[in-house]
C-alpha cells in the first residue's frame, strides 16, 4: 500500500527521492521519510502527513557526490501514521523501507526482543533491520547477512536496506509486493512502481519473486534460491498515468483486481488459527451493549446493511442500520446500551461524520470503520479498525465495500465470541471460509472475458432489476448502484422476495434482471422469484454455481460451501460486469460523471 524508491550515483538524492515519493503520492500516504548515506555518514528524516511537510524538514538538508538512499512513502496499516512508524526503520546502523506484510513478524519480534533488541516501532518491517543486524554481527558479512535476514521472511514485500557497514550499496528483495531497477549508466534507481523513474532511468529490470540482491559501483548482482542470476532489462515507458495503472486500464480496473491480495491485509493478525481478535478493541469494549446502530452512506450503507444480517446471525444482537443524512434529521432514539457504528472508505463523508457527532453528543459508545487513518470520522470515534484497503482511485468503490464487508463479518465474531453466542465449532468454519476468500476474489483470465463478451448484450433496455435475498440483498444494492454510477443505466437492487408486489409490472423482454443464486442461501426461494420473472418474459442474467436453464445468460461461480464465499466471489462478477458495459459505452470509468470520490457536502 506504500511507495518505495532508492538511488545509488553521484545526484543530488533527496531531489531524486522527493521527487519519486511525490510521484507515489497516488497510493495514499500519512507519513514518509528518506535515509542517505554519503562517505560513511548515515543522515534520515520523517515527517507524518503529506510530502510536503518532509519537504520542509530536510529543507536546509543536501547530499554532494556519491552515496546511497532510500525513501518510502506510508498508508498505515499496522500501527498508527506516526513518526516512529514511519520507514526508513533504524537499527543501530541500517535503515530499512518496506512494502507488503512480514507475516511473521511478532515471532520474529520475540526473537529479537528476548536477544535484547529494543523496538521502535509498532511495525513488522522494523524485525527486518534488525534481523540483519543480528546476522551481521554473526556473519560479519553484510551481504550475507542480508541473504540469512530475506530467508527468515515469510509474507510478501519489497524491500531496500542500506547499511553503513556497507556504504556504498543498496540491498533489495522482492517476494509478493513490486520492485524494479531502474538504469541509466552507472546511475541505479530502486522503485515500487514505474512512476518515480520515468524521466530519469532509461532502461529497466521488473524483479521476479524470490529475487533479491545489491547495487553497488553501478552494478546489480541478482540471485536467487538457484544462486546467482543474469537479467535482461528493458526500455522504461514514458507514460506516467499508464504506469500509475500497473497494466490496468483503469484504476477501478486495477483495484477489483488487487482485492484478493488486500484481502490478505485486512484479515492479517486477526483472522487467528481458532479465534478473530482486533487489537483496536479494548476487552470490556462491548460491555453494556446490547444493540448496534450502524450509519453510513452509498456503499459502505450496502456492506453496513449485510452485516446486520451477520451481527443479528452470529452475534445475536440487534442492529439496525440507516442512511446517514436519513438518520441525521429524524430525530432519533438512542439508548446508550446502543454501539454506534459508522462505515466509511474515505473518514470525510459530511452525512456520515455528522450523525457520528449527534451519536457522541447522546452519549453512545462509537467505532467507526474506515479506510483511511486519522480522517475525521476515525479522529471522532472512540475506536476504529481500519479497512487497509489501500488508497482507492476509482471513483466508484470496488476494494473499499469488499474490506468493510469483510471486517464487518470479522467484527460479528469477535462479538459472537465475546458474547459467547459462537461455538468454536462454528467459528473454525466462518475462520476456514474467511481464509478462502482472497482465493475466491481472484479475476480470473476466463471470467473477464466471459463479462466482457456479455457486457455487449447489456447496453440498452429499460433498466436493470440486480436481486438477491438475505445478504445478497446487499449485494444486489451494491451491484446496481456501481453499474448506475460508471454506465449511466437505469438500474435497482431489490429483495428477490419482493419483485412480485409491484416491481414485476416492468418486465419484459427490456428489463434486464441480474439474479445473484447462491446455492448456499434459499436457493429454492429465489429460483422461483427468477422463475416468475421469466414467466413475463425478462431477460435473466443468473450468477449461481447450480445451472439455471431459464437463464438467458449465466455465469458459473466456483464456490457453494459458505455464503460469504459466494457473496464476494458474486461481488467480483457484479463489479466486472458494470466495467465492462462502461467501457463498451465509451464512459469515464474512473471518473464518472456528476460523482466525487469524497463527499465533504451535506
Ligand atoms: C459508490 C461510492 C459512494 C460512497 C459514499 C460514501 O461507489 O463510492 O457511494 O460509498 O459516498 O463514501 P465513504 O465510504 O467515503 O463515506
Amino acid at each position: 500500500m506504500c511507495g518505495i524508491v532508492g538511488y545509488l550515483g553521484k545526484k543530488e538524492k533527496k531531489e531524486i527521492l522527493l521527487d519519486g515519493l511525490q510521484e507515489l503520492e497516488y497510493r495514499g500516504y500519512d507519513s514518509a521519510g528518506i535515509a542517505v548515506i554519503e562517505g560513511k555518514k548515515l543522515n534520515s528524516f520523517k515527517a507524518v502527513g503529506k510530502l510536503e511537510n518532509l519537504r520542509e524538514k530536510t529543507k536546509t538538508f543536501q547530499t554532494e557526490g556519491f552515496g546511497v538512499s532510500i525513501g518510502h512513502t506510508r498508508w498505515a496499516t499496522h500501527g498508527k501514521p506516526t513518526e516512529l512508524n514511519a520507514h526508513p526503520h533504524l537499527g543501530a546502523y541500517s535503515y530499512v523501507v518496506h512494502n507488503g506484510i512480514i507475516e511473521n513478524y511478532q515471532k520474529l519480534k520475540k526473537e529479537l526482543q528476548s536477544e535484547g533488541v529494543n523496538f521502535l516501532s509498532q511495525t513488522d518491517t522494523e524485525t527486518i533491520v534488525h534481523l540483519f543486524e543480528k546476522y551481521h554481527k554473526q556473519l560479519n558479512d553484510p551481504f550475507a547477512a542480508f541473504a540469512q535476514t530475506i530467508q527468515r521472511l515469510e509474507g510478501a514485500y519489497a524491500t531496500l536496506l542500506v547499511s553503513e557497514s556497507a556504504p556504498d550499496t543498496i540491498f533489495f528483495a522482492k517476494n509478493g509486493s513490486p520492485m524494479l531497477i531502474g538504469f541509466d549508466g552507472d546511475e541505479i534507481y530502486f522503485a515500487s512502481s514505474d512512476t518515480p523513474i520515468i524521466g530519469k532511468a532509461k532502461e529497466v529490470y521488473y524483479l521476479e519473486d524470490g529475487e533479491y540482491g545489491y547495487a553497488k559501483s553501478g552494478t546489480v548482482k541478482l540471485y536467487n534460491n538457484h544462486g546467482e542470476k543474469s537479467f535482461i532489462t528493458q526500455a522504461l515507458s514514458l507514460d506516467k498515468i499508464l504506469a500509475q495503472k500497473e497494466g490496468y486500464r483503469f484504476f477501478m480496473e486495477k483495484e477489483i483486481y488487487e482485492q484478493s491480495r488486500v484481502m490478505g491485509e485486512t484479515m492479517m493478525g486477526r483472522v487467528l488459527d481458532d479465534r478473530v481478535d482486533f487489537e483496536e478493541l479494548d476487552a470490556a469494549f462491548f460491555d453494556g451493549i446490547h444493540a448496534i446502530k450502524i450509519c453510513a452512506c452509498g456503499t459502505s450503507y450496502h456492506s453496513a446493511l449485510a452485516a446486520s444480517y451477520l451481527f443479528e446471525r452470529i452475534s445475536k444482537i440487534r442492529c439496525n442500520v440507516e442512511i446517514a443524512s436519513e438518520f441525521r434529521y429524524k430525530e432519533p432514539l438512542l439508548t446508550k446500551d446502543t454501539l454506534f457504528i459508522t462505515i466509511s472508505q474515505s473518514g470525510e463523508t459530511a452525512d456520515t461524520l455528522e450523525a457520528l457527532k449527534m451519536a457522541k453528543r447522546a452519549g453512545l459508545k462509537s467505532l467507526s470503520i474506515c479506510n483511511v487513518d486519522n480522517s475525521s470520522i476515525v479522529r471522532e470515534s472512540d475506536a476504529a479498525i481500519l479497512t487497509r484497503a489501500g488508497i482507492e482511485k476509482g471513483v466508484a468503490s470496488t476494494k473499499a465495500f469488499a474490506t468493510q464487508t469483510m471486517v464487518l463479518w470479522m467484527l460479528a465474531l469477535h462479538m459472537g465470541q465475546h458474547k459467547q453466542t459462537v461455538s468454536q465449532e462454528v467459528l473454525n468454519t466462518e475462520i476456514a471460509a474467511m481464509l478462502q476468500i482472497p482465493k475466491a476474489l481472484i479475476v480470473t483470465d476466463a471470467l473477464h472475458e466471459k463479462l466482457h463478451r456479455l457486457s455487449k448484450r447489456y447496453l440498452h433496455g429499460h433498466g436493470f432489476f440486480f436481486i438477491g435475498r438475505d445478504i445478497f440483498y446487499p449485494l444486489a444494492l451494491e451491484g446496481a448502484l456501481k453499474l448506475k454510477e460508471i454506465s449511466y443505466l437505469h438500474a435497482e437492487g431489490y429483495p428477490a422476495g419482493e419483485m412480485k408486489h409491484g416491481p414485476i409490472a416492468l418486465a419484459d423482454s427490456e428489463l434486464f434482471t441480474v439474479a445473484l443464486m447462491p446455492k448456499t442461501m434459499h436457493y429454492d426461494k429465489i429460483k422461483s422469484n427468477v422463475e416468475e420473472l421469466s414467466a413475463r418474459d425478462a431477460t435473466i442474467l443468473a450468477i449461481s454455481p447450480e445451472p439455471f436453464e431459464l437463464a438467458d445468460d449465466f455465469v458459473q461461480t466456483a464456490y457453494d460451501t459458505h455464503p460469504m464465499l459466494e457473496f464476494f466471489e458474486m461481488m467480483v462478477v457484479t463489479q466486472l460486469l458494470a466495467l465492462e458495459i462502461s467501457v463498451r459505452l465509451g464512459n469515464d470509468v474512473d471518473m464518472p460523471r456528476n460523482l466525487a470520490k469524497s463527499v465533504t457536502v451535506e
